[in-house]
């Protein structure tokens, strides 16, 4: 399987870009819309059959680009949680289900409390975790539905009993890691590490984290697919 990890680097967000390398088709999870044109023409270059458009869930702080992707992949389909309150998503998927592309599938975990409908995919070693868990950290709860005890038990009950060599790749990093493992987040993340529920809720109830920049923007926009006016659309190649 072809794995690319891309980055944002105004808002420090990963996108990953999986293939299926016989049958080419591709999934490309939590793109940003001002990256579009570098993801699309990655996907030309290689030759990909873009299958799906995945969010890990509602972001805050950068519009996804599943919208203007889909205007240069229109045979790709867009996927959320079922309950992420999305207008129009074309595939709605719940705990448990799986996505498949050529041979390969994605694995639905269902881990809210960043928000409540985060979504982590697993496939083979590999768990891609949104905003769930971060290295050596974890999504805000302070917005968006956010609940620590509900992601305490999504971290420590559907993320931290995966083998401890299956490699986390996140949503974001704000200190320049890209991967970790499920054993390393468990023994050295200081807000679950060695925490009990009660300890790790009274944590996430204590930080004190600046609004994010952009979510008066991003927040409408992604409940629509990151669909944005056409003046704000970056202007993509078609596929
Ligand atoms: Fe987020």
């Amino acid at each position: 399987m072809l794995f690319r990890q891309l980055y944002d680097a105004e808002t420090c967000t990963f996108t990953y870009l999986l293939d299926d390398e016989s049958s080419h088709e591709a999934v490309l999870i939590d793109s940003v819309i001002e990256q579009s044109e570098r993801d699309s023409q990655l996907i030309r270059d290689l030759g990909l059959t873009l299958k799906y458009l995945i969010e890990t869930h509602v972001h805050a702080d950068h519009i996804t680009g599943v919208t203007c992707m889909k205007e240069a992949f229109p045979r790709a389909k867009s996927v959320y949680n079922a309950s992420a309150g999305v207008d129009a998503p074309d595939v709605l998927v719940s705990d448990g289900d799986t996505l498949q592309f050529g041979s390969h599938r994605l694995k639905v975990l269902c881990t809210p409390g960043h928000t409540d409908a985060c979504t982590s995919f697993l496939i083979d070693d590999k768990v891609f975790t949104g905003d769930a868990l971060l290295i050596r950290s974890c999504g805000r709860t302070d917005f968006q539905q956010g609940d620590p005890g509900r992601l305490y038990d999504g971290i420590t009950r559907k993320i931290f009993t995966l083998p401890d060599h299956v490699e986390i790749y996140p949503g974001h990093d704000y200190n320049g890691f890209t991967s970790s493992t499920v054993g390393e987040e468990k023994t050295l993340n200081p807000r679950l590490a060695g925490k009990s529920r009660a300890q790790f809720v009274a944590l996430m109830n204590g930080l004190k984290i600046p609004y994010p920049k952009k979510i008066d923007v991003a927040l409408p926009a992604n409940l629509k697919c990151g669909a944005v006016d056409s003046g704000g659309m970056p202007k993509v190649s078609s596929g």
